[in-house]
């Protein structure tokens, strides 16, 4: 028999009460996380998003509550109680913010019943498929350590709307259904019933909408807000996402710096974290030279050095055909990795060959007996001068890579990336803030033959290299910028076009027809001749901030419902397929069996 809630009322939740409490008489509710039957003595550890409370139900107290405690099953919800005790010294439990106290129960009420739980609701969850956990999502957000991550992704919202509140930024609403906004990705389309054939694409950003606002002549604009993408999902890519998007007028890239940075630093206190200002700032083609990546983590060293011009003329024929081909030879130096395996050092090399295309991964090592192993006997004096290049000491590694500069950059950036974290070279407990800046604005797509947008087709180019737009655009820089925290890129924007004239010219470097350009953006374009002030903003991924805050690996820790890898929901079987009638009432014909990726 179920009780009723009646008029039941909490007085306290389940972390609250401590040795100072002791004597009052209390109300707990929660869930049955933990019982422990010892016959005479009953105990349980009442649940809730505050935290646990071991309640004790004994005969001598009262008889029927203890009876009644007897049919309690874990995740039971329930209602008791009873007079704070301090405990025994003895059973005291440290790792509770409530270890020192229990309530002795004399009321219990039974609010519902559970089936036992397919997973144990702790933090830990060895051992249980993720895949059972989203399916049963509502006990997986049980845990609590999810409930943290998700208490702390609202103190982040709130902390920012805070800030940028007082900074005069108005939050406003895009619409959702709405049209194509390009940021590289396959659009989720809607089809229209009214409209049959035609469609709206859910956003994959308000990029265009944001712009509008500042037309519109509303000065500051920020929405957190979700954004729709189609694309190869990671751990650190979900379809849906949130942003924090802004958007200000009459800027310049400091001006979105300055009130970024402030926001940053405000929302890292929340993790007790006190974030430098200014952030450091590094150009597009130095991190790709130094780190091999557009988002370097700067928790350790282990950069990139090139040793082109030291090996241009050595024995070894594969760097010196590299050079004179003009490519580059490049390594790194791993402190202490002359205790690398062949079998290491193969596993590595095959698996970068795979991924990066690259033909071969060299390497030598300073050993007690000089330089040695590897390659080091087709250089003879040089190997010792390259140790000394890199900076490196007895018992180091020297990996090289001989290739394009592009290709050389980013295996070697991917290596830099494994061995850190194979070798524990990354302090766990910095927070990196960088910002990248100097990006060309376009690069040349070989599979299309056309250049496309480095950012979005919106982000204005420097000032001075707006001539070259016309006759070189590839060697055009762009005002944009990336923030990235710990290797991450948790934020990008740009100061935008503002002129009708540069927009237009902008399409037509990508190879966008006046025609095209009117059909896909005629509006954007009208409201750029009606008086746009310059402007600029940026989007932050919420999302990978929380993960990154909350030190977890996967989006979907700080998700409530997110996707799996293959963009489905496991919990309500979604996507899922609809009646014919909703077919027919879409003016949908379904190709059967054809073939999706
Ligand atoms: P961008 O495409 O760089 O810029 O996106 C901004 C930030 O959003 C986050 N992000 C994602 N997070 C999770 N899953 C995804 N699939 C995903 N894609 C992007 C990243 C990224 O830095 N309109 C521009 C912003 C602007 O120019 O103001 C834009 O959307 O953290
Ligand atoms: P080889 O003389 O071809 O057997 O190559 C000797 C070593 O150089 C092997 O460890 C190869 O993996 C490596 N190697 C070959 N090509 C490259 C390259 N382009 N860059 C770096 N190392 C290479």
């Amino acid at each position: 028999m179920l009780d009723h809630l009646g008029d039941l009322k909490r007085t306290h939740n389940c972390g609250e009460l401590r040795p100072d409490d002791a004597g009052k008489e209390v109300l707990l509710m929660g869930w049955v996380h933990r019982r422990r039957d010892q016959g005479y003595l009953i105990f349980i550890d009442v649940r809730d998003r505050w935290g646990m409370t071991q309640v004790v139900f004994n005969p001598d107290v009262n008889e029927q509550a203890h009876a009644k405690a007897k049919s309690l099953r874990t995740e039971f919800v329930v209602a008791v109680s009873g007079t704070v005790h301090n405990r025994h010294e003895k059973t005291i439990n440290e790792k509770h913010a409530t270890g020192a106290i229990e309530v002795h129960v004399n009321q219990l009420h039974i609010l519902n019943q559970a089936n036992t739980p397919p997973f144990v609701i702790e933090d830990r969850v060895e051992g249980v498929g993720e895949e059972l956990r989203l399916k049963y999502r509502y006990l997986d957000l049980r845990r609590p350590v999810l409930q943290r991550n998700f208490i702390l992704r609202h103190k982040i919202a709130m902390k920012v709307r805070e800030i940028l509140d007082q900074n005069h930024f108005l939050e406003l609403e895009t619409p959702i259904l709405t049209k194509s906004t390009p940021e590289g990705a396959r659009d989720y389309l809607v089809p229209s019933r009214v409209h049959k054939g035609k469609f709206y694409a859910l956003p994959q950003s308000p990029q265009i909408f944001k712009q509008l606002f500042m037309v519109s002549g509303l000065e500051r604009y920020y929405q957190i807000t979700r954004c729709f993408r189609d694309e190869d999902l990671r751990a650190d890519r979900q379809p849906e996402f949130t942003q924090i998007d802004m958007e200000m007028s009459f800027v310049q890239m400091e001006d979105v710096f300055e009130v970024v940075e402030h926001m940053m630093a405000e929302v890292m206190t929340l993790i007790d974290v006190d974030a430098t200002r200014p952030f450091p700032r590094i150009a597009y083609t130095e991190a790709m030279d130094r780190y091999g990546s557009d988002k370097p983590d700067r928790r350790f060293g282990l950069e990139l050095q090139d040793f082109s011009t030291l090996v241009a003329s050595c024995d070894f024929k594969v760097f010196a055909d590299c050079i004179t081909n003009n490519g580059r030879v490049k390594g790194i130096c791993v402190p202490g990795g002359s205790d690398l395996s062949r079998k290491d050092i193969d596993q590595l090399e095959s698996w970068l060959k795979k991924d990066y295309g690259i033909k071969g991964l060299a390497w030598m090592k300073w050993t007690d007996e000089g330089v040695a192993g590897g390659i080091s006997k087709f250089l003879g004096d040089l190997g010792p001068d390259l140790f000394r290049a890199a900076n490196g000491s007895q018992g180091d590694l020297l990996f090289f890579v001989a290739d394009s500069r592009e290709k050389a950059n980013q295996a070697l950036g991917a290596l830099r990336l494994q061995v850190g974290k194979n070798r524990n070279l990354i302090d766990e407990s910095r927070f990196e803030f960088l910002w990248v800046i100097d990006f060309p604005l376009l690069e040349f797509d070989h599979e299309q033959g056309r250049y496309i947008a480095l950012h979005h087709p919106f982000t204005s180019p420097l000032d001075e290299d707006l001539p070259k737009l016309s006759t070189d655009p590839g060697q055009v820089n762009a005002k944009a910028y990336d923030l990235v925290l710990n290797g991450f890129e948790v934020g990008g924007g740009s100061i935008r076009i503002h002129r009708r004239d540069v927009q237009d010219a902008m399409f037509k470097a990508l190879g966008i027809g006046d025609e095209e350009a009117n059909l896909k953006f005629g509006f954007l374009l009208d409201a750029l001749s009606f008086g746009a002030p310059p402007h600029g903003g940026i989007a932050l991924g919420l999302d990978r901030l929380v993960m990154i805050m909350a030190g977890e690996k996967s989006l979907r820790d700080v998700i409530a419902f997110p996707k799996t890898t293959s963009a489905t929901c496991l919990m309500t079987d979604s996507p899922s397929e609809v009646s014919v009638n909703q077919h027919v009432e879409l003016g949908i014909h379904v190709m059967r069996g054809a073939k999706s990726d």
